[in-house]
């Protein structure tokens, strides 16, 4: 029977031509996306199996990240009827400043390595959504080209205590002349978690294309021509020798980092201070001493100690200890609208992502973030209306129910 044969597509054509951009070729399935698992997919169709699953990987076993995702499933919501909500306010206010609801697109480094748009694309997508954007210290965009990108987008800083103090120093003054008023401060990376899949694809930083990977780079050409037609990844913020991230992290990280440390940062920097990574209520306790302005609770989505306290479960306690002076926000499986309206519920001022805009990045760059973020939008308006409510303050404890984690035998 003779081979049925058709016409190439213009954009499959392009996609092997050098230096000509390649197409966004999955619109239309973005576009289309219903939720957050759907642009999983389409991520996982565009990027190299070595590309994916450094961004939806975790350490060891996974059971951090598994085990933060799987609380939000044992929220019940406990919704109100009859309550008039023709009009929903899904905004919020963080530090003193609204925001269009209660998210923050949080630090992840590389990110031009998801897509070759990288930083300055999210920074776009969060400035249109009036949500603010932190910037890695491992960023592959200088802080002053994401200013440039989305000059009135709140765009923050993240920082590792790196061991050079003149570096912290440096950057932190760049961010400053940058017009970044809010720097995170990550604190639970003394030494790299083990990623086993980055283990097993023997990835390095920026990507090595060894012969044994060039099947799998060949089926995913829009994001091999990206990566061979655009600026070659680098550091952009942080400096330092790439490599493996194991050794990424032991030659620029600090494992002696301490809590004199964070005192000598509030001490320098005169913005909001906000300390990512805190897992424990009296660490919390004494962060507040020392006068920081906010806490992430945080497990690193489950990238840094396997086996960690589920972010969700600590959040009423923690709350409870710090009270409502302390800005609270959570991260670690949030992959929806609704889990960001529970995590407020529970005692939130917000919610970090990481790896939600990363899936919207590497399917359709800033297109596919900007999906994600109307997304939430939608699922956080949507939850709101059917709990009979009309704005993110009346988001209380009365509004849902946390199931017990099942007990394994
Ligand atoms: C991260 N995260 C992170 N955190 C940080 O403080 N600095 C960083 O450079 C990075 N880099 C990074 C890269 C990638 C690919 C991921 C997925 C994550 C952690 C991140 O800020 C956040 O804590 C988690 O991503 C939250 O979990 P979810 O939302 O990904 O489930």
């Amino acid at each position: 029977m003779a081979t049925q044969r058709r016409l190439p597509k213009v954009s499959e054509l392009m996609e092997f031509v050098p230096g000509v951009p390649s197409l966004p070729t999955n619109r239309n399935a973005v576009a289309r996306a219903g939720d957050l698992a759907d642009l999983r997919r389409i991520a996982k169709r565009r990027a190299p199996a070595m590309v994916f699953d450094y961004v939806d990987g975790a350490a060891e076993q996974e059971r951090s990240a598994d085990r933060a995702r799987e609380a939000f499933d044992r929220v019940t919501f406990r919704p109100r009827v009859l309550r008039n909500v023709g009009q929903i306010d899904p905004s919020a206010e963080i530090f003193g400043r609204k925001v269009g609801m209660p998210l923050v697109l949080g630090p992840t480094g590389f990110t031009r390595m998801m897509h070759q748009a990288g930083e300055s694309a999210v920074a776009v997508a969060a400035q249109k959504a009036g949500v603010p954007y932190a910037l890695s210290t491992m960023g592959t965009t200088s802080a002053r080209d994401v200013r440039d990108a989305a000059p009135t987008g709140w765009n923050w800083f993240q920082m590792y205590v790196l061991k050079q103090r003149e570096v912290i120093m440096e950057r932190l003054s760049m961010a400053q002349d940058s017009g970044m008023d809010v720097l995170v401060v990550t604190v639970d990376t003394a030494v790299a978690g083990n990623r086993l899949r980055d283990v097993r694809h023997g990835m390095t930083i920026p990507p090595t294309i060894r012969w044994s990977q060039i099947p799998a780079m060949a089926t995913h050409p829009a994001w091999l021509a990206d990566f061979l037609t655009t600026e070659p990844l680098a550091f952009t913020t942080a400096g330092g020798d790439a490599n493996n991230i194991a050794d990424i992290a032991k030659s620029m990280f600090d494992p002696t980092v301490n809590f004199d440390d964070l005192a000598w940062m509030r001490d320098k920097w005169n913005g909001k201070l906000v300390i990512k990574g805190v897992q424990d209520v009296t660490d919390a306790q004494k962060l507040a001493e020392i006068g920081v302005d906010g806490i992430v609770i945080s497990c690193h989505g489950g990238r840094q100690l396997d086996r960690a306290p589920v972010p969700l479960e600590t959040l009423p306690e923690m709350r409870a200890s710090v009270g409502d002076d302390m800005h609270l926000f959570l991260d670690g499986g949030v992959r929806s609208g609704s889990d960001v309206a529970a995590a407020v519920a529970l005692g939130a001022d917000a919610c970090f992502v990481g790896r939600a805009y990363l899936y919207g990045l590497m399917a359709a760059g800033q297109f596919g973030v900007e999906k994600m973020l109307s997304l939430f939008h939608d699922e956080y308006v949507r939850t709101l209306a059917l709990l009979g409510l009309t704005s993110t303050d009346q988001l209380t404890i009365e509004a849902v129910k946390v199931r017990d984690a099942a007990v394994r035998s």
